[in-house]
């Protein structure tokens, strides 16, 4: 998909007030785990409220070219037969994984473990993206990049080793997409597979694991690290896998319902898990109102029905250690910060350049272009709120689905609207964005 083949711009405008009850879709990260999961287990794994959208579908059609079976047997309703850890078969055709770093960099880590070999590859913003962060450590667990990965970048061909290596690694940068590529490649070694991270990152790879039956142990390293580590080798047995609604999809109807006046909404089923929730912490530092009600778990993943209302915002300091909990939320919270009285400064943002786009030069862009004025200090954002936004600003999207949605909300309070030059990147993560939020009130032309 490319920008240019199927651009679809749109316009948000000031709004009345937002109300109603929406579920967001499932969350993306346990969707693409649950069917990942699902295609190493023995037996049948049953999901019921995967994600549905292009980067999740794309993770679906690679675990059937490994040989798994995957089926749709209802809306937002799946079935996978596994083949057991170790046991994927040679694909035929090259692994397309679209827009997606989550799933082509989990696949990569299961892929290593098997003896097999393939071909992975994706769109324009992908094939931009640094994979030496995954291939480093799967070729010390003695898997081989054998074509392609020119500076360590899509396409490329993986073998996959026949006998994996255990390996005890520190991950260079906290990232759930590399702790979780080790994890899956140390599925099939023989001994213990163990990753310290110096920042904990999200873990519904080892809490999915662990309900899928594989012997996981995790421990306090440091002041904010975990230290992992996995028996390989283990049975994997099918389980059932409830998705709880996507906290980084409802960042979006959040943000909008504190910003716009009068708002007030409620968001059922949205997961609540600790390392996933540093926007709701940092929003409600800032004033928001949000209310957590009907707190619910499901294979260890906690969920609530939230209440939104607008709010009167104040800018804050984000400190840096709590950017693994909110990472792809910022572009959403920098548009907040837009709208609160007084300065927020966002601490600690590198990870934010080797994203769908360099979102920490893409959230600037899409502010500044929009009357905000913003800075860019090494790896800091600062952003002068002033309590309104100016707008009138054609917002650049890049091929990433957070830009687009993030200036489409800003637009739903702003002066004058804001226009998005591409809107089809939503559909790889929020496909009903535009359709859920016009439910709500939203004025999108
Ligand atoms: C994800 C991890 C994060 C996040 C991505 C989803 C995951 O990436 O940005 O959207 O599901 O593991 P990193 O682990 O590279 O920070």
């Amino acid at each position: 998909m490319t920008a240019s083949a199927s651009s679809t711009p749109l316009e948000s405008r000031a709004s009345g007030p937002l109300a109603g009850t929406i579920r967001v879709p499932g969350d993306k990260s346990i969707s693409h785990r649950a069917l990942i999961l699902g295609a190493l287990a023995v037996g049948e794994t049953r999901i019921s409220g995967l994600l549905e959208g292009e980067d999740v579908l794309n993770t679906a059609k690679a675990m059937r070219a490994l040989g798994a079976k995957v089926e749709r047997t209802g809306d937002v309703a799946w079935v996978v037969h596994g083949v057991g850890v170790g046991g994927f078969a040679q694909p035929t055709a090259t692994l397309d994984f679209g827009n997606s770093g989550t799933g082509c960099r989990l696949v990569m880590g299961a892929v290593a473990g098997c003896p097999v070999t393939a071909v992975f590859d994706g769109d324009a913003s992908l094939r931009s993206r640094p994979m030496r962060r995954v291939l480093d450590p799967l070729s010390l667990m003695a898997a081989k990049v054998i074509a392609g990965g020119e500076g360590g970048r899509l396409p490329l061909t993986l073998q996959g080793a026949r006998d994996p290596v255990p390996i005890l690694y520190r991950t260079p940068v906290a990232s759930a997409q590399i702790k979780s590529a080790v994890l899956l490649a140390g599925l099939a070694a023989p001994g213990i597979t163990t990753v310290i991270e110096q920042e904990a990152s999200r873990d519904h790879t080892e809490l999915m694991l662990a309900h899928f039956g594989a012997e996981i142990v995790t421990t306090a390293e440091g002041p904010h690290g975990r230290r992992i580590a996995l028996t390989g080798q283990p049975e994997l047995h099918g389980a059932a896998v409830v998705v709880p609604a996507d906290p980084s999809s409802a960042a979006f109807p959040i943000v909008a319902a504190l910003i716009v006046e009068g708002s007030d909404i409620v968001l059922p089923d949205v997961m609540t898990n600790r390392l996933r929730t540093g926007l709701f912490s940092t929003l409600r530092e800032m004033g928001a109102s949000i209310e957590e009600a009907d707190l619910r778990g499901d294979a260890g993943e906690p969920m609530a029905r939230l209440r939104v209302r607008a709010s009167k915002l104040r800018g804050v300091e984000v400190p840096p250690e709590r950017a693994p909990s909110m990472i792809d939320e910022y572009l959403v919270l920098a548009v907040a910060a837009a709208y609160a009285e007084g300065t927020t400064i966002m601490r600690g943002l590198q990870e934010l350049r080797v994203k769908e786009s360099d979102r920490l030069e893409a959230t600037a862009a899409m502010l500044r272009v929009n009357g905000v004025k913003v800075e860019i200090s090494g790896d800091d954002l600062i952003v002068e709120g002033r309590g309104h936004v100016p707008g009138g600003g054609l917002v650049a999207t890049h091929m990433d689905h957070r830009i687009a949605m993030s200036a489409l909300v800003m637009g739903l309070a702003s002066d004058k609207p804001v226009k998005v030059d591409d809107t089809a990147f939503i559909a790889t993560s929020f496909p009903d964005f535009i359709g859920l939020m016009r439910g709500l009130g939203a004025d999108f032309v």
